[in-house]
């Protein structure tokens, strides 16, 4: 049987990346569509090594629908997958019209190239969302019923797409939409061979903590110990990149093998603190990672984490990979390629 081909808007990015490896690992064919606006082509090497052969490239830009179109007839994909967005929170309050631009109307140009390539049977659709979208939680964990609160154009980005989605399905109940909202994901692929690359100075706290125990930068700023947390410092759900990738592979198999559509968190359902990563981090890398503690960086919440439940019962998935592995991978990679792809 031929192998069943999934398309990965934003393949060559962090997550997409990681996804694309778990997917020929599970036997379909992913196929990368991308502008490398935030990633690097030397990932397709690594993609190359990983897998035993060159992946397959689509480049172009998510907002060309009618290119997009084509890309879709030319391999009729089982599935899609939509990454390619922008994800930074801050620059998405500097500069709203081309977050809006980018998410909302990119997923517009992907759903309408869907349904203008597709006769009857569009290709089943997952959409990265975010954790973002429950804004400051009234209560952790948190479950994918709690009260929606976006606080940043980035978060109301994200909100608008899965509404899009949910109607475009109310409309054609043919269409199998499957929305993922991740926690923090973090780590790298185990052979150190892909990772996150962020441009410039990471705003995330795991590409900061490696950035300095590679020596890039002097020290971590903590962004706070006056929390109302056990040691006072934020406190997330950090999910290991591995996990997200097969999180994926098992919605994608979900949605081929009938499902018509969920919307779920994937999370561990545990919370780590900033001084537990630091540790950890040192631990992991064999020399502790020194840091200040300075103001609370404005917009952070106290803490929060999911209730990843929901994602257990439909799609038989939890994340197995714990801090001690995320810190290692991320380790191992940075270690690796201090500068990330380009050297
Ligand atoms: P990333 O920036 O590494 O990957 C996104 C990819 O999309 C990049 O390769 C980029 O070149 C590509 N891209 C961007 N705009 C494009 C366009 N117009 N046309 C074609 N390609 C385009 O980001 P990531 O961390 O892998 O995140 C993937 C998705 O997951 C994003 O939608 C992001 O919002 C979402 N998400 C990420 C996180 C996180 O912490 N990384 C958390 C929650 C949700
Ligand atoms: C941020 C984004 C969120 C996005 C997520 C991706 C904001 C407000 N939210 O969330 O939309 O989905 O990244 O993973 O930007 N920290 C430091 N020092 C640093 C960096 C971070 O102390 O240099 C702390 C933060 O205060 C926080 C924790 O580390 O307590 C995690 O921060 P970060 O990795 O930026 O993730 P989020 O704030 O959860």
């Amino acid at each position: 049987m031929p192998q069943q081909s999934i398309l990965l808007t934003g393949g060559a990015g962090y997550i997409g990346s990681h996804t694309f490896v778990a997917l020929r690992e599970a036997g379909l064919e992913p196929v990368i569509l991308d502008n490398f606006a935030n990633s690097h082509p030397a990932v397709l090497d690594r993609l190359h090594k990983l897998t035993g052969k060159p992946p397959l490239l689509e480049k172009g830009d998510v907002l060309d629908t009618p290119w997009v179109e084509s890309v879709l007839k030319r391999h009729a994909p089982a599935g899609v997958v939509h990454f390619a967005g922008l994800k930074a929170v801050g620059e998405s309050v500097a500069q709203p019209l081309r977050y809006y631009r980018q998410n909302v109307a990119g997923a517009l140009s992907l759903a309408e190239a869907i349904q203008n390539a597709s006769n009857g049977t569009p290709p089943a659709l997952v959409f990265s969302s975010t954790a973002t979208v429950y804004g400051d939680p009234d209560n952790v964990p948190v479950r994918e019923d709690a009260p929606l609160r976006p606080s940043s154009p980035y978060a109301q980005t994200k909100l608008d797409v899965e509404n899009m989605l949910l109607a475009a399905q109310v409309a054609q109940p043919a269409w199998r939409v499957g929305i993922l909202r991740y926690f923090n994901p973090v780590g790298a692929h185990p052979s150190g061979l892909i990772g996150e690359d962020p441009s410039g100075i990471p705003n995330n706290l795991m590409p900061f903590v490696s950035q300095v125990a590679v020596g890039l930068r002097p020290h971590l700023s903590v962004f706070g110990n006056d929390y109302p947390t056990r040691d006072g410092t934020g406190v997330r759900d950090y999910i290991h990149v591995q996990d997200l990738a097969l999180g994926h592979v098992a919605a994608l198999k979900a949605l081929l093998g009938g499902n018509q559509g969920f919307t779920l968190n994937l999370g561990s359902g545990r919370g780590s603190s900033v001084l537990e990563i630091v540790d950890a981090f040192g631990k992991a890398c064999g020399k502790p990672v020194p840091y200040q503690v300075v103001a609370r960086r404005p917009g952070d919440v106290a803490e929060y984490y999911a209730d990843p439940s929901k994602a257990n019962e439909v799609l038989g998935w939890q994340t197995r990979l714990g801090i001690e592995e995320m810190c290692a991978d991320s380790w191992r990679w940075q270690s690796r390629n201090p500068r990330g792809y380009a050297g």
